[in-house]
């Protein structure tokens, strides 16, 4: 991948890069199109399909984590992709468990709430394997969506921090009609659960509502309140998250208002979703 990377480079080809773990759906196929859109009909988009061990925790759903290469393939195929680079476990982490693989990248500040407190582990996967994937690759411009809004933003700052010579482009999120994010994960949902699935959007709409009618700031306490309350009705439903947040800080608001933003993660089930918006 290096090598051919570095190919391209020689010939100034620009480089467009989507990492993925598969299992790809249309959020993922609209991030290739956004790749194409920044670097032209003359560059090269790479789509990496990696389902990363060091970003699950062993409780997990690594194992059982969807795939399905001979669809992924023929979806990469129909979108014009150029490369898909599917590196095994042995190259990217060789001997990871018997201590052959030990540096990682850590961002200590956005990764620290939300996502990074219900996993502790993940975000350093994350950042470890996009760097490593950065170092293969070498795009000029990286593909990540929305939907992973806290994942997108400790990128951001790695890229930045670590001068990585990418320029990071977060795509928005891709809904079902009845307002679910798309997530290979949704997947896992069962018939009764997937109607229950809608609560994220709807607690979304819910803040938005309450935001939109309102002049003064809403105690972020009282919007919680009333999410939950909105969660509960959902018999399959438990909430592990919900914050108000500093869009560039990812700190927690006490206030909530116009401009800022909510995410939160929710189990339905055993399936844990996650979803956000700016408000
Ligand atoms: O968002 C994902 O699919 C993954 O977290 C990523 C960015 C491919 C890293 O493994």
């Amino acid at each position: 991948m290096q090598r051919l990377a570095r190919h391209w480079k020689l010939a100034a080809t620009k480089i467009g890069f989507v990492p993925t773990m598969g299992y790809l759906h249309a959020g993922h196929l609209s991030l290739i199109h956004q790749a194409r859109q920044l670097i032209g009909p003359h560059g090269q988009v790479v789509v990496s399909i990696y389902v990363n061990p060091t970003q699950f925790a062993p409780t997990e759903d690594l194992a059982k984590y969807p795939r399905d290469l001979t669809r992924d393939r023929a979806l990469c195929r129909q979108a014009g992709v150029d490369a898909l680079f599917m590196p095994p476990d042995a190259q990217m982490y060789p001997n990871r468990e018997a201590g052959g693989y030990s540096t990682y990248v850590v961002e200590e500040a956005l990764s620290r709430g939300m996502e990074g407190a219900s996993r502790p582990t993940h975000f350093r996967g994350v950042a470890t394997i996009v760097a490593k994937l950065f170092n293969l690759v070498l795009p000029d411009v990286a593909v990540f969506g929305a939907k992973d809004f806290q994942q997108a933003a400790v990128v951001e700052r790695m890229t930045r921090d670590l001068n990585f010579p990418v320029k990071i482009f977060v795509a928005p999120t891709i809904r079902e009609p009845d307002g679910l994010a798309l997530s290979s994960r949704n997947k896992y949902l069962s018939a009764e659960e997937r109607p229950q699935a809608t609560v994220l959007w709807r607690s979304i709409q819910l803040a938005r509502a309450r935001v939109a009618k309102v002049k003064k700031p809403i105690a972020s306490k009282k919007l919680r309140t009333e999410i939950t309350r909105l969660i509960a009705t959902c018999p399959a439903a438990r909430l592990d998250y919900l914050e108000f947040f500093d869009p560039v800080t990812l700190r927690p608001l006490a206030l909530v208002h116009r401009g800022i933003r909510v995410a939160l993660a929710v189990f339905v089930g055993k399936t844990r979703l996650i979803d956000n918006a700016m408000l």
